[in-house]
């Protein structure tokens, strides 16, 4: 029996070192310590040892059993190091890591949030509508007529069922009145669509900033007074801003805002940034109409609406010269606002 262990040990020493991966040395475990392992079933041949004997063998399978399981984890772990120095030959980790170009918020989505913040300071609320409006939200209700160039199908993506993508955020004044009564003070980001060539100052899609006020005091110095407060909360607060006369057929008087733009180096030049005026009676009268009330009485409320381009700001703050770097997503353009 003593022999027979003593054989068995150095027997499975000798196939351990001679593993050479991990699954030969799983195998050689079960061939000596498995179920039917030579060293298990040597260990049944216990009951047929002597009396005086059976302490001294009994330590012997001990030791053997030790120190065969020793050398198996041994083993395995030499043959894992080796894998993984395998694995790595082909690596040089003295080479510096990989750079990973961190994100970075879009400048339209700067400038938009940045906007919204400010306006939301004075007061004002999110709003929205759909960008695939009717004509009634976008030409009808503003108080503009059929013949208006606007609503020419040349210059407006129309759809089949005479839905057509809305050419201004103004149609969310519309549906903000239609939904609640006054005093109303809201804002609407989102995007216009129009079939304009495109240039460096020109998208068919660009994205604009509606507000609208409606209250029983609000007057035109409160228009100036917000939208001068903006200019200058978003530009510094020497910037020069201008309301130039203009028409919209929703708002009487109307205005086009310009900001004076100043970069070192160049002429100063005035960039047109917004429309704005006060609210036409006429856009009341459609919105009671749609109402069945007379919550936006002509007589009794006031009211003065904007709509910035967002592309154009962008464009100021940060001196872009072509809209389109907006839209091209090329990384060397982008990398500058990381
Ligand atoms: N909707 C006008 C445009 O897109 C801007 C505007 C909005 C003008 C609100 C007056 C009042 O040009």
């Amino acid at each position: 029996m003593k022999d027979l262990i003593a054989a068995i040990q150095s027997d499975a020493l000798a196939r351990i070192v001679a593993a050479t991966d991990e699954r030969t040395l799983e195998e050689a475990r079960v061939a000596i310590l498995g179920k039917k392992g030579s060293l298990t079933t040597a260990a049944a041949g216990m009951k047929d040892v002597p009396k005086e004997d059976k302490a001294e063998v009994g330590q012997l399978l001990n030791s053997a059993r030790q120190e065969i399981t020793a050398a198996l984890d041994a083993r395995k772990t030499a043959l894992q190091d080796a894998a993984d120095q395998a694995a790595l030959a082909g690596i040089d980790p003295t080479l510096p890591a990989r750079f990973l170009q961190p994100g970075a918020l879009h400048p339209l989505t700067m400038i938009r949030d940045e906007a919204i913040l400010i306006l939301r300071r004075m007061g004002f609320s999110l709003a929205e509508g759909p960008e695939i409006e009717d004509e009634f939200h976008c030409f009808d209700a503003l108080n503009t007529p059929a013949d208006h160039p606007a609503r020419n199908e040349k210059d407006t993506f129309y759809f089949d069922s005479g839905k057509l993508l809305r050419t201004h955020t103004s149609s969310v004044q519309i549906r903000t009145m239609e939904q609640s009564t006054p005093p109303v003070r809201i804002i609407a980001p989102g995007s216009a669509y129009r079939r304009d060539e495109i240039d460096a100052t020109h998208l068919s899609v660009f994205n604009q900033l509606e507000g609208l006020y409606v209250g029983t005091d609000v007057s035109l110095p409160d228009l100036k007074g917000t939208l001068e407060h903006f200019f200058r909360e978003l530009f510094g607060s020497g910037t020069a801003v201008r309301f130039r006369p203009h028409f919209f057929p929703f708002t009487e008087p109307s205005f086009e805002i310009d900001v004076k733009l100043e970069i070192k180096g160049q002429a100063p030049r005035w960039i047109e940034v917004a429309g704005c005026g006060m609210v036409d009676p006429a856009v009341f009268a459609a919105v009671n109409r749609s109402r069945k009330d007379n919550a936006y009485d002509p007589d009794l409320v006031t009211g003065f609406a904007f709509g910035m381009g967002l592309d154009r700001l962008a464009m100021i703050r940060w001196g872009i010269r072509d809209i389109r770097l907006l839209i091209e997503n090329d990384a060397r353009f982008l990398k500058q606002f990381a």
